[in-house]
């Protein structure tokens, strides 16, 4: 008898958003920019914003219980928690530990992964390592920011771009020709480029400066675009080729929500119908590691994703770092 290979399945998800509400009008009252030109530019028309009394923590408990109630009230708790996040609340320590502890979890296994807006990639393929290499049997992946925090408000080049939130996915031990079983894995970086999008000061390497711009997100955006739609083909190519699926095989492209425009290349450059692809940055800005988990979530609330659809997951950040996987949509309650 065939022996069957342990996978990752995704059978829980949940997102949340801070209520508070930042439009482009609100934004050209304050910087030298209007709504007709960050919509026509990126996409987006408003983005919410985690104020001071909201932390990333906060963020990815709040996602991290709808997750888990979704994945079932009766279901075993998780045994690992993996939180994709450039914004902890502290430089150290992680994060992770502080939101399974929130959640009640107990003494689990529970780690923070940096790649920025390629995180929950990231974080996606970690649990999927715990739970194929026996380590856990059912991992909390969360992705979640307060990217809004390494904004400099004064910088009407970075302020429309992101924004705030938090989704949450649970996987559990299962069959890799089940519904929601994760994978091939694409994952990739050039940290040779690193310059493209970086907060220079607060680390090991500049720990203080005279200038406060040094502790905000300096991009250089034109070049990180290019960059973006390229790389997210290409390992999107890498996993559809591994998988054995052709593009027209593929019913949703949940692209990471940078920019309307990369999303649109992106999907031009495989050849992918637009109509292919799940979008919601237009109220949601950027959320960097959430960005996936909450287009997931709003689109199958929805409507937009159905059991057994095909879908195609990418996405690209600082690091640089990008990357792809995919898998069969799951049914799932309560998303
Ligand atoms: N309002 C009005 N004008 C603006 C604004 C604004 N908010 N921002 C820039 N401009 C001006 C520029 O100053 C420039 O003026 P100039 O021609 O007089 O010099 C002009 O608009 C064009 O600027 P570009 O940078 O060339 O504009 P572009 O079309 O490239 O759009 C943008 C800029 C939206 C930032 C785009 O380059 C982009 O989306 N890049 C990718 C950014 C991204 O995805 N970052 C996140 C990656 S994920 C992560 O890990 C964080």
């Amino acid at each position: 008898m065939e022996e069957s290979v342990v996978a990752a399945v995704l059978c829980g998800l949940g997102a949340w958003l801070p209520p508070r509400v930042l439009t482009n009008e609100e934004i050209a009252t304050r910087l030298d920019t209007s709504d007709e030109w960050i919509r026509s530019r990126t996409g987006i028309a408003e983005r919410r914003v985690a104020g001071p009394e909201m932390s990333t923590v906060d963020m990815a408990v709040a996602a991290g219980e709808l997750a888990l109630a979704s994945a079932g009230a009766d279901a075993p708790a998780v045994d690992a928690v993996v939180l994709a996040t450039a914004t902890p609340d502290q430089v150290c320590p992680a994060s992770a530990p502080q939101v399974a502890a929130r959640l009640g979890l107990g003494e689990v296994n529970a780690v923070d992964v940096n790649a920025v807006c390629s995180g929950f990639l990231y974080a996606l393929a970690t649990a999927s390592g715990f739970i194929a290499g026996g380590i856990a049997r059912r991992v909390l992946v969360v992705g979640a920011d307060a990217f809004t925090t390494l904004v400099d408000p004064d910088d009407r080049g970075t302020v429309p771009i992101f924004g705030d939130g938090a989704g949450a996915v649970v996987l559990r031990a299962g069959d890799a020709d089940e519904l929601g079983a994760l994978g091939p894995f694409a994952l990739h970086s050039d940290g040779a480029l690193a310059d493209l999008l970086m907060v220079p000061a607060g680390g090991a390497k500049q720990r203080r400066s005279d200038d406060p711009r040094d502790y905000f997100l300096d991009m250089q955006g034109q070049a990180v675009f290019r960059q973006a739609s390229t790389r997210m083909a290409e390992a999107s190519r890498t996993v559809l080729d591994q998988a054995g699926w052709t593009v027209g095989d593929v019913d949703r492209f949940i692209g990471h929500q940078a920019n309307i425009r990369i999303l649109q290349s992106t999907a031009k450059y495989l050849g992918l119908p637009q109509d292919a692809l799940v979008v919601n940055i237009e109220r949601t800005g950027n959320t960097s590691a959430a960005s996936i988990p909450l287009a997931m979530a709003d689109a199958q609330r929805d409507g937009n994703l159905m059991a057994g659809q095909k879908v195609l997951l990418s996405a690209f950040g600082a690091g640089l770092t990008w990357g792809a996987t995919l898998l069969r949509w799951p049914a799932l309650v309560g998303a």
